[in-house]
């Protein structure tokens, strides 16, 4: 692809995250307004760690798969709502003493040094239940089938066969060497997993058979393992304030990651391999597939 192409491709992807922002920025200052009695602290906690802050990774994908796809843009930024309401619950609660014990999120103080431990808990399942209570509403999609299927992938994709379980692999991982088959299963299971299901909720969405998801499958699961590695080599080399989080924190608490294993430039180099490989599956695509091939290259060319 030519470099002005590139560039080009580079300027729409930040047009369109800006506005994915703004989008998932206003439909959680909606959701969480707070009711005005002794639950406030506890909308307070959510708003601060849901809005005005992040990548959007998520949700950006499964707008622009949604978009390929031509499902209505309201829906799909309900479907991307309910993913970020998961991911941010899992930031939170990541970041609490008895996890990773990180006081800065987003360029924030984290909720639980904002709020205190007991408040931050309750606000990490409060988003967890308003990520189904969203999905699971018909202005999502208006067929039940639809409903379910996404809820059940939802659950699956979070609970102790993908995200929750990928957590506990982490925190047995630490001060263990584990090798590269162990090292991918771990961030599939605690990264890959929502990443590919914000794809996977795009094809569902759009009552896709099985069969006819598998380039985007293959796209999600690897831009899912290369925006890990790249969090990864973050942690060791990149900038704190860009980062917005405590950097360094990986080695410190002896960390099994991809560049503990393999070292910077060989994760480096298998990060851009996994994003081509990405960008190969949307090969039957045209130009309507750029937004999600700009996504993949993004994964891997940030510094925060
Ligand atoms: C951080 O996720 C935790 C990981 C799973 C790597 P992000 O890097 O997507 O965090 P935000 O949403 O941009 O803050
Ligand atoms: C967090 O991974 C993954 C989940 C929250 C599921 P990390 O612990 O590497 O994320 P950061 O580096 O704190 O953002
Ligand atoms: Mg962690
Ligand atoms: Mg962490
Ligand atoms: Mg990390």
């Amino acid at each position: 692809m030519p470099v002005e192409t590139i560039d080009r491709l580079a300027r729409e992807l930040d047009a369109e995250s800006a506005r994915v922002a703004a989008d998932v920025d206003r439909f959680f200052a909606q959701q969480l307004a707070p009711p005005g009695d002794s639950r406030d602290r506890l909308y307070e906690a959510m708003r601060h760690a849901a809005i005005g802050g992040g990548k959007r990774l998520r949700p950006m994908l499964t707008i622009a798969a949604a978009r390929l796809f031509a499902i209505d843009g309201e829906r799909a930024l309900r479907a991307a709502c309910a993913i970020e309401a998961i991911h941010v619950y899992s930031l939170i609660h990541d970041d609490l003493p008895c996890m990773d014990d990180a006081d800065l999120r987003r360029g924030k103080p984290s909720v639980h040094k904002a709020f205190g431990d007991a408040v931050a808990v309750l606000a990490g399942d409060s988003l967890h239940a308003l990520a189904f209570e969203i999905i699971t509403d018909p202005d999502t999609h208006q067929d039940p089938w639809v409903r379910s299927d996404l809820s059940l992938e939802l659950a699956r994709a979070v609970g102790p066969a993908g995200m929750a379980g990928g957590q506990m692999m982490d925190l047995h991982a630490e001060g263990q060497k584990l090798d590269l088959p162990n090292i991918s299963r771990l961030q599939q299971l605690k990264t890959g997993a929502l990443i590919e299901f914000s794809v996977e909720a795009a094809c569902i969405m759009n009552k896709m058979p099985p069969e006819a998801r598998t380039p985007y499958r293959g796209y999600a699961r690897n831009i899912g393992l290369a925006f890990q590695i790249t969090d990864d080599l973050l942690d060791e080399c990149g900038d704190e304030a860009a980062a917005g989080k405590r950097l360094g924190r990986d080695a410190d608490a002896g960390k099994a990651t991809f560049v503990s294993l393999l070292g910077q430039d060989r994760a480096r180099q298998q990060a851009q391999l996994l994003v081509d490989q990405a960008i190969e599956h949307l090969s039957s695509h045209g130009s309507e597939a750029n937004l999600l091939r700009a996504i993949a290259r993004f994964a891997i060319e940030r510094d925060h």
